[in-house]
């Protein structure tokens, strides 16, 4: 049986790497050794990130550009990356104009990815578009017409895929040594302070990024989706805010508030503000605060159209924080710590226990995802090719989000139809609703 997965891993690390899933649009006639011209929209915490994983591979990439509405970011990382070259932009059209870039990081708030990604994909670029797609399924396919439009490449941030831990999970799933899956059990806890900046952050706000469990979690209903290689039919929630309540809360802001010293809500500005920047009074919002529209806890079932059900939990006022995942099958039984690197599995056949500690393939930030993921996209705009998750991975999980939010508000199961998750059947759905509309009139 061991040998019988680890088959299948090494397959999944040969695919994860060379494999082509996806492909699109050739590239002009440049030579597959020349590094690929990168420009990055948004040069906050995630923009950051994806300068840090591109200066470690200049072999494949060179950042030729990043743009953004505060200079100041963009001279702080130019700076702390010795990026004497890169030039800066606060106007995307200047940034997107000639042949400065081949292709674009979207790392802006969510709700300004349409925006961007509609631009990008018109001047004829390729695009990493950061998780979730965007705020809404109305977004998403703005955002999808213009990528089939363009015929140009596009990856979507879910870097969990791109993870040691998760890879292997799903070799495991896929070997066939658990038998059929009968069901999974996910979820995502953020540790306290982790937690509190998302109440204080842009994020707050369904506005800005949509759904809590869209904006955070889109992740692992991607995970979810790819490791039953299915999508949900069905889908049933509760969920609120019941902690960050504003009569918990003290002051309106850290600085005026007598609790300070004992407070571990009180805000980490560090998950505000990049290093160095300046930080305007009044930015230490109360977590408590009542200027926020989204859930800090939440329960999900899933039933997916191969009969597999899933359940997903996430709370956002947990002591440590992390991912964990159990998957029940025919022979037996797995449970997953992310964090932690580590695998069990229990064998109904034969009571034996399988236990795997993993090490992450890098020390980059979501367990080695983040650098992996990167390579992975510059690779692709040369090679045409990746097998990363796309704009239909992407819809998925905004078709499923939306499920969910109807289903908590409404506290009713929520049938899902297939044809939501086709890309291709967009528009020929919206005509065809048209089309019922009109014959009803
Ligand atoms: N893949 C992941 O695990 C992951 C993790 C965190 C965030 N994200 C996503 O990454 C994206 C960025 O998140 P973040 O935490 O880095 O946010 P951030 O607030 O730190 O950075 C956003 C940047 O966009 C800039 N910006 C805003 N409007 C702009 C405009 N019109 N033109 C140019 N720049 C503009 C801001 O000045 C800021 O520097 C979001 O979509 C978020 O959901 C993904």
């Amino acid at each position: 049986m061991v040998e019988k997965y680890l088959d299948t891993v090494k397959e999944h690390e040969q695919n994860s790497q060379n494999k082509p899933l996806i492909m699109s649009a050739t590239s002009k006639s440049v030579s597959s050794k020349t590094p690929v011209s990168i420009g990055i929209i948004g040069s906050g915490h995630r923009g950051g990130t994806f300068i840090n994983e591109l200066v470690k591979m200049p072999e494949l990439a060179r950042i030729s550009a990043i743009c953004d509405v505060s200079t100041e970011r963009m001279k702080i990382l130019t700076t702390r990356f010795g990026l004497k070259d890169t030039k800066q932009f606060t106007s995307l059209d200047e940034m997107l104009a000639g042949n400065l870039v081949e292709a674009v990081i979207v790392t802006v708030p969510d709700n300004l990815h349409r925006w961007a990604a509609v631009k990008i994909f018109e001047a004829g670029k390729d695009v990493m578009l950061e998780k979730p797609l965007a705020p809404t399924a109305e977004d998403c396919r703005a955002i999808l017409q213009a990528h089939r439009r363009s015929g140009r490449l596009m990856q979507v941030g879910f870097v969990l895929r791109s993870t040691s831990f998760y890879r292997r999970v799903k070799a495991i799933v896929d070997s066939g040594v658990l038998g059929q899956i009968m069901f999974i059990h996910a979820c995502e806890y953020l540790g306290v302070q982790h937690g509190a900046s998302y109440m204080t952050r842009w994020h707050r706000k369904r506005e800005n990024a949509g759904t809590f469990l869209l904006a955070k979690c889109s992740h692992d209903l991607d995970i979810l989706n790819w490791l039953t290689g299915s999508k949900p039919q069905a889908v049933a929630s509760f969920g609120g805010n019941d902690f960050f309540l504003p009569e918990r809360g003290g002051a309106a802001h850290c600085s005026e508030c007598e609790r300070t010293e004992t407070c571990p809500y009180q805000v980490d500005l560090n998950w505000h503000f990049i290093t160095g920047e300046t930080r305007p009074p009044g930015s230490d919002l109360c977590a408590f605060n009542d200027d926020k529209d989204v859930i800090d806890n939440q329960v999900v079932i899933l039933e997916y159209a191969n009969r597999i059900r899933a359940t997903f939990e996430l709370q956002l006022f947990h002591p440590v924080g992390g991912r964990r995942i159990t998957i029940g099958g025919q022979y037996g039984y797995l449970e997953g710590d992310f964090e932690a690197g580590k695998i069990t599995i229990h064998y109904n056949t034969d009571g034996r226990i399988e236990e795997i500690t993993l090490k992450a393939a890098n020390d980059s930030g979501h367990g080695g995802g983040d650098f992996e993921f990167t390579r992975s996209f510059v690779r692709a705009i040369r090679t045409r090719e990746t097998n990363s998750a796309g704009a239909e991975a992407g819809l998925a999980a905004n078709v499923i989000a939306e499920a969910v939010e109807r289903s908590r508000l409404k506290k009713c199961v929520v049938p899902i139809s297939l044809l939501e998750y086709e890309v291709g059947s967009i528009q020929g759905k919206i005509q065809h609703r048209k089309k019922s509309k009109t014959i009803r009139k």
